[in-house]
């Protein structure tokens, strides 16, 4: 039994569709951001038993208008400043229903073979656009916190000894992996995982620019040298999550060099930043890394989920992931192909690359480039103004495009300056004007609002404050 429509009733609910995504971006970005639902008022939305029974399209289409569009956090629009959240943007909105249409799996080349070739193209395109080698090997997974993952299987791959693969960690020098204070949670997952081991994650502190300190690493690196570890890997960071700082690049890259170590770089969040010449400097040395992090769901504009691994030597790569079991062997006569499940740790795939692929060629670099410009100018703008007012305080510097402050009215002793702000996330949450969150900044609570949405505007930068001030009448 066909569970397809007729080709009359798919065009119609795909006008429907489009009604509603118009609907959305004419009529809704502005309501407000977090919905004000709890979970139990978002839970009576939709729960009920499992449905033996069918339901009309249009009906599920509707419901889909009202309570699932309802109940969403409206990071697509320009008032949402939380967490480092893309808005995406509508050429991929396309992209990801051509996508679903055709449904490949790019496992094996023959499987997909335009799924795997665009991968390929838009790995060398993103290695373009952030000055990496493009000679460098990838694949596209679902996030940054993978793709940590399977850049550090990467490196503990190629600096064990080969045995490992077979035996497993047993026996061998606990291997010691180097990043900042700063560094993303994924990589104490990711050591964690691979047996590695937390403690064998050395947190390296860092200067007043949130900056890895180099000295006290290559300090670490000797220490752990001496007392019989196994460094393996330093990683250096491209735009910290909690307030866009960029390691010194170069210098982890001589340090790398000099103990022969796995260089990764992190820059998930930044990367796409890394040839504005307003900013390009602070990137030097990246170019040097054995492997980058660099997720376009993030600051390319790329909707969920798109984060790419890239490796400069494509062996490196083929040795970590490479397993091919007798129902997945396949010849070819004709040209060499490439089998993306030998670059990466799952083995079925969505389309990921249309999405990514349509992203640049829609806009091109150069659009794409300006839009980063903006959101860089947006954070500046927001730090200039808490600067010159009486009420704010900056916490950290804007490299990037992430501004940390606290509301500091006052008359008001640091306890309850601390209080309040730990107070005003939340209430701002409720309030649903705009969207940000907190974080810690030297021990004090920070409001986070990080810029990677080019709906927003220079008018909307400046109702942040006017909306903080606003909130917090009612809380001290
Ligand atoms: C520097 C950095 N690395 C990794 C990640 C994890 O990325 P994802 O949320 O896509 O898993 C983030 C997320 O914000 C990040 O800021």
């Amino acid at each position: 039994m066909s569970l397809d429509f007729s080709s009359e009733e798919l065009k119609k609910y795909i006008n429907h569709t489009a009604e509603i995504i118009d609907e959305l971006y004419s009529k809704k970005l502005n309501r407000r951001v977090f919905a004000g639902k709890s979970p139990s008022e978002v839970m009576g939305l939709i729960e009920e038993d499992l449905p033996a029974e069918e339901t009309a399209v249009a009906d599920l289409l509707e419901k889909v208008r009202e309570d699932i569009i309802g109940a969403s956090t409206m990071n697509v629009g320009p008032h949402y400043y939380g967490y480092i959240t893309g808005g995406g943007n509508q050429v991929a909105i396309l992209a990801e229903m051509v996508s679903a249409a055709l449904n490949q799996n790019n496992l094996k080349w023959h499987s997909s073979p335009i799924s795997t070739e665009m991968e390929k193209l838009v790995i060398k395109w993103v290695s373009q656009f952030i000055g990496y080698s493009e000679k460098a090997a990838g694949a596209i997974l679902d996030g940054g916190s993978t793709a940590n993952f399977n850049c550090m299987a990467v490196a503990r791959k190629n600096m064990a000894p080969k045995e490992s693969s077979s035996e497993g960690l047993y026996g061998l020098k606990p291997m010691t992996v180097y990043v900042s204070e700063q560094g993303h949670s994924s990589f104490d997952k990711a050591v964690d995982v691979l047996g590695i081991g937390t403690n064998n994650l050395r947190k390296i502190p860092v200067d007043d620019k949130f900056q890895i300190r180099t000295e006290l690493l290559e300090e670490a690196i000797i220490e752990d040298k001496n007392q019989g570890k196994k460094p393996i890997c330093v990683i250096g960071i491209a735009g910290t999550t909690n307030s866009g700082a960029v390691d010194n690049l170069k210098e982890l890259a001589d340090i790398s060099e000099r103990h022969k170590l796995w260089y990764h770089v992190d820059a998930a969040y930044g990367g796409p930043a890394a040839l504005l010449p307003s900013v390009t400097h602070l990137f030097e040395g990246m170019d040097r890394a054995d492997s980058v992090v660099i997720n376009p769901h993030k600051w390319l504009y790329v909707p969920f989920e798109a984060a790419c691994i890239l490796v400069k030597d494509p062996e490196n790569l083929r040795r970590t992931f490479s397993f091919i079991p007798d129902y997945l062997l396949s010849n070819s006569e004709e040209e060499p192909r490439t089998d993306l499940m030998e670059y990466q740790l799952p083995l079925t795939k969505s389309f990921k690359s249309l999405k990514v692929w349509m992203t640049l060629k829609a806009y091109g670099s150069k659009r794409l480039m300006d839009t980063i410009q903006l959101d860089i100018d947006h954070a500046k703008h927001l730090e200039k103004i808490v600067k010159r007012s009486e009420d704010f305080e900056i916490l950290a510097p804007v490299p990037l495009s992430i501004a940390c402050f606290r509301y500091t009215p006052a008359g008001i002793e640091e306890e309850r300056i601390e209080e309040l702000n730990q107070k005003l996330a939340h209430h701002i949450e409720q309030d649903g004007r705009i969207f940000l969150t907190s974080t810690k900044i030297n021990g004090k609570t920070a409001l986070r609002t990080c810029f990677i949405n080019p709906r927003t505007t220079f008018k909307d930068v400046e109702w942040i404050p006017e909306v903080i001030r606003d909130v917090a009448k009612g809380l001290f």
